[in-house]
């Protein structure tokens, strides 16, 4: 294929992939942003496939079909609930490609730079690498947070901030050394001991954030994953994945400045890591009291009355797989003239717009779904407020008590509406790990077991 068509298929690739991520920022379009998207990735490979760096087809088909088999088979089988680890794991793949790519563009003796260009080449190997390497580390600490294979509690090194900045130094110090190399035996020193501390660094990042901040730790590893990208496009000398890393980079960097907002922290504190290490993470049952338990039928009574009502879900709607039941509820309750609106905090479930999507998959019709911001003062005249399986985003500590690990986070208030119905299995606490003091509310009744089937009972009950 001529450069200039290769060019062309370029430039039409980053068109499209820029009127993807136009298309995500609404449900509306979402579904055509994803086939922009997939439409540039499509073209980017054909052009990337038929360029001259392409000299050895077998190689490609190799390496692509059981790729691209594998990919298929575990898109189809992952569920809904276990998304999450899926991207954080996909983000890993792509620090791996951007270390692979890092080592074997400096190790490939058909190479051969000297002057400004070898130092501007070096760098862009050393800090591709770097970036590759934390991002995968970090990545694979996220993988195993969001699926519960390690605590989503802190953990936290003693002198872990000084610990953070030796490593930085000692890895400015050894680029240095890197790029004033002049043979191969002189450089691999400083390249794999920046490479084990690009590793090091991104599992102590990672792992030392608690849970409630694990929102911001997926868009900053989207981020990083997009820099990587763009390195990688760097030591390719590919265009199309300069272009396509900055733009995941810098969304993955709004992605992140908008999570810190919500969460009401600064990013540069959360990377730092160490929210949720007070006492309180755990909470000793301070709140202690009487819960009021309840009944399907009870609820059902409380939504007939009631003129308005609104559905707050969390993460265990996810789990119980029960978006449809509660789509239904609302068909019926608006049926009977009810006025029902969902309030949607921006970190419920276990990834951006994860409830959005459920909802969305359910039909329940967009112009129901607000964003927290714009439902949070609506509670006081709300008749009935269900909760069904959120826990840290409806937590009062959050606002009522500063020594809360979560202290500061904004909140769904559903407490003041005039009665909360919270769907739960159990008095367990969420992600965070942090008591529910919401639970103990005078008008607070807990709704016991699995959402799903509690909820196509109330269908049944209000059918
Ligand atoms: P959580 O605080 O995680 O609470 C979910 C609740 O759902 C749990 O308390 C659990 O209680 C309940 N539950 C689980 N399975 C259930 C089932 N089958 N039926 C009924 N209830 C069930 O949820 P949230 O309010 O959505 O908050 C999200 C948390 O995750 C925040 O801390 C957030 O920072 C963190 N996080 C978010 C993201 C993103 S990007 N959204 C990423 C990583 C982490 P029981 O066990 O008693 O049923």
């Amino acid at each position: 294929m001529s450069s200039s068509l290769i060019n062309a298929f370029y430039l039409a690739a980053a068109m499209l992939f820029i009127l993807a991520l136009g298309g995500l920022s609404s449900n509306d379009n979402a579904k055509r942003g994803n086939l922009y998207g997939m439409l540039g990735m499509a073209l980017a490979i054909v052009a990337t496939v038929f360029s001259d760096v392409v000299t050895n087809y077998w190689v490609i088909v190799i390496c692509m079909i059981p790729g691209a088999i594998f990919g298929f088979i575990v898109a189809r089988r992952v569920k809904m609930t276990q998304m999450p680890q899926l991207v954080a794991i996909l983000h890993s793949l792509v620090g791996l490609a951007a270390v692979s790519v890092g080592y074997a563009t400096y190790l490939d003796p058909a190479l051969h730079f000297t002057g400004v260009e070898k130092t501007i080449h070096d760098l862009e190997v050393y800090i591709g690498i770097y970036i590759g390497g934390l991002t995968f580390s970090g990545s694979v600490i996220a993988f195993g947070k969001l699926s519960a294979m390690i605590t989503s509690k802190p953990v936290l090194l003693p002198a872990r901030h000084t610990l953070n900045l030796i490593m930085f130094i000692v890895v400015i110090v050894f680029g240095f050394k890197f790029v004033g190399a002049e043979s191969l035996d002189q450089a691999y020193l400083p390249l794999i001991v920046m490479t084990i501390l690009a590793l090091v660094f991104g599992v102590h990042m990672v792992i030392a954030i608690g849970g409630a901040d694990m929102p911001v730790v997926i868009s900053m590893l989207n981020s990083y994953s997009g820099w990587a990208a763009a390195a990688t496009g760097f030591m390719l000398s590919n265009d199309l994945l300069i272009v396509t890393g900055a733009l995941v980079g810098s969304s993955g960097a709004i992605l992140s400045y908008i999570m810190c907002r919500a969460m009401n922290r600064h990013f540069l504190s959360v990377i730092a890591g160490g929210f949720g290490t007070s006492s309180a993470a755990v909470g000793g049952g301070e709140e202690a009291g009487e819960v009021v338990e309840t009944s399907v039928e009870e609820v059902a009574t409380e939504l007939a009355k009631a003129k308005k009502v609104m559905i707050v879900p969390g993460y265990g709607m996810a789990m119980a797989q029960a978006q449809r039941a509660v789509a239904e509820v609302t068909r019926l309750l608006m049926g009977k003239g009810v006025h029902v609106n969902f309030g949607i905090h921006p970190v419920a479930g276990r990834m951006p717009g994860h409830m959005n999507v459920l909802l969305a998959e359910a039909k329940v019709p967009y112009d129901v779904v607000f964003e927290m911001d714009e439902v949070n003062d609506d509670f006081p005249n709300v008749d009935v407020t269900l909760v069904i399986g959120a826990n840290d985003t409806v937590n009062p500590a959050a606002l009522e008590d500063p020594g809360s690990p979560i202290s500061g986070m904004p909140v769904l208030e559903v407490w003041k509406s005039n009665i909360t119905v919270v769907l739960k299995r159990s008095m367990a606490t969420g992600y965070a790990g942090v008591e529910n003091p919401l639970f103990y509310k005078d008008n607070t009744r807990m709704l016991f077991g699995d959402a799903k089937s509690n909820m196509d009972e109330l269908v049944k009950a209000l059918t």
